[in-house]
């Protein structure tokens, strides 16, 4: 079956999509020198899916992924393409890939990006495996996605030089993270900075975490306080909208607000982003000459597994309640 499957697929392009992540090089680079090794043709596809649609492919070699693994965001850029979302423009993406030769796709990319590889897999029966390139870290079926690690420790950096300041002058901090819908980042974060709480979408919708946390679990003794909010309508209008509730209900806080926004997706991937992308290259140009479609490369307990693009985007990935837990107990 494989040899069959190595003849059919000598052509593969590569392409990265919505929002960057750091590791996406290091998946690039990964993937490239797979498929080489495999003496298969490569495909740089430039700015997502919205390259194909305008024709931006460029041959690649073992060279033009030289010296990218520790560089952050994406050197084939990126771009959210509305284009892809209708028919018409699907149908220009696979006229450019038959223009090009390509019999099979890789696609780096999160929740939306996945969704687009799924539906153009369906309508053209073309053979496309995904990376999950996100860091937010809300894919279902791995245990973690490319970039996650690094704009967990990005965080963690800022949150340590904010803390300074709140330390300094007794203030309740709310500090926005992203994360869009899903409360890893802000979550672990605060593990990981010592922050007193984390106000996350998972909880939100089951009750007000905001009262239960100064009204039970605020520690009165406590001069300053750091309070982690994933953005967004869920969680209250994360951070600023957390911190007008407070300074109404209750004043007796001095209050302050800071908004990472992107400087959480940049930065040179950390080591472990950096191996888990390279994995999880290699992983998928192994799953195309196993004949697997459709299918998202994931890590599971430190083994690659492959996840039905179906499940991945589907499916919503819980959080784990010992981790709350944990965080409840240390910051007390
Ligand atoms: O999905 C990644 C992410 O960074 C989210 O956390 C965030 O909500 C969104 O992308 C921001 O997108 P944009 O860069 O297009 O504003």
């Amino acid at each position: 079956m494989r040899e069959d499957i190595m003849s059919a697929i000598q052509c593969i392009g590569i392409l990265t999509s919505g929002g960057d992540s750091p590791g996406m090089n290091a998946a690039i680079r990964a993937v490239t020198r797979a498929a080489l090794q495999h003496s298969m043709t490569v495909k740089g596809i430039y700015h997502g899916y919205k390259g194909l649609i305008t024709n931006q492919v460029v041959n690649f070699q073992t060279r033009d992924v030289s010296n990218i693994i520790q560089r952050g965001g994406t050197i084939l850029r990126t771009a959210r393409c509305e284009e892809f979302r209708t028919p018409e423009g699907r149908k220009k993406a696979y006229e450019c890939l038959q223009e090009h030769g390509i019999n099979a796709l890789v696609v780096i990319g999160g929740d939306g990006s996945l969704t687009g590889a799924r539906i153009f897999a369906q309508e053209f029966n073309f053979p496309i495996v995904g990376l999950p390139g996100t860091i937010d870290n809300d894919l279902y079926g791995t245990d973690v996605t490319i970039g996650y690690d690094t704009a967990l420790n990005t965080i963690m950096e800022c949150v340590d030089k904010i803390r300074d300041t709140a330390t300094s002058h007794e203030r309740l901090f709310f500090i926005e993270v992203m994360g869009r819908e899903a409360g890893f980042l802000a979550l672990n974060g605060s593990i990981a900075s010592g922050a007193e709480a984390a106000i996350i979408p998972e909880i939100s919708s089951q009750r007000d975490q905001l009262s239960d946390m100064i009204e039970h679990s605020f520690n009165t003794s406590k001069t300053s306080s750091i309070v982690l909010v994933t953005e967004g309508e869920i969680t209250g209008g994360g951070a600023a909208g957390v911190a007008e509730r407070v300074k109404k209900e209750y004043p007796q806080f001095d209050v302050r607000v800071s908004i990472l926004g992107h400087l959480q997706r940049g930065g040179s991937p950390s080591a472990q982003d950096r191996i888990l992308a390279t994995r999880m290259g290699v992983a998928a140009i192994d799953a195309l000459l196993d004949d697997q479609r459709n299918v998202m490369i994931g890590i599971h307990n430190d083994t690659i597994v492959h996840v039905p693009f179906s499940k991945a985007i589907k499916n919503i990935k819980s959080i784990n309640t010992d981790i709350m837990r944990a965080l409840e107990i240390v910051s007390k």
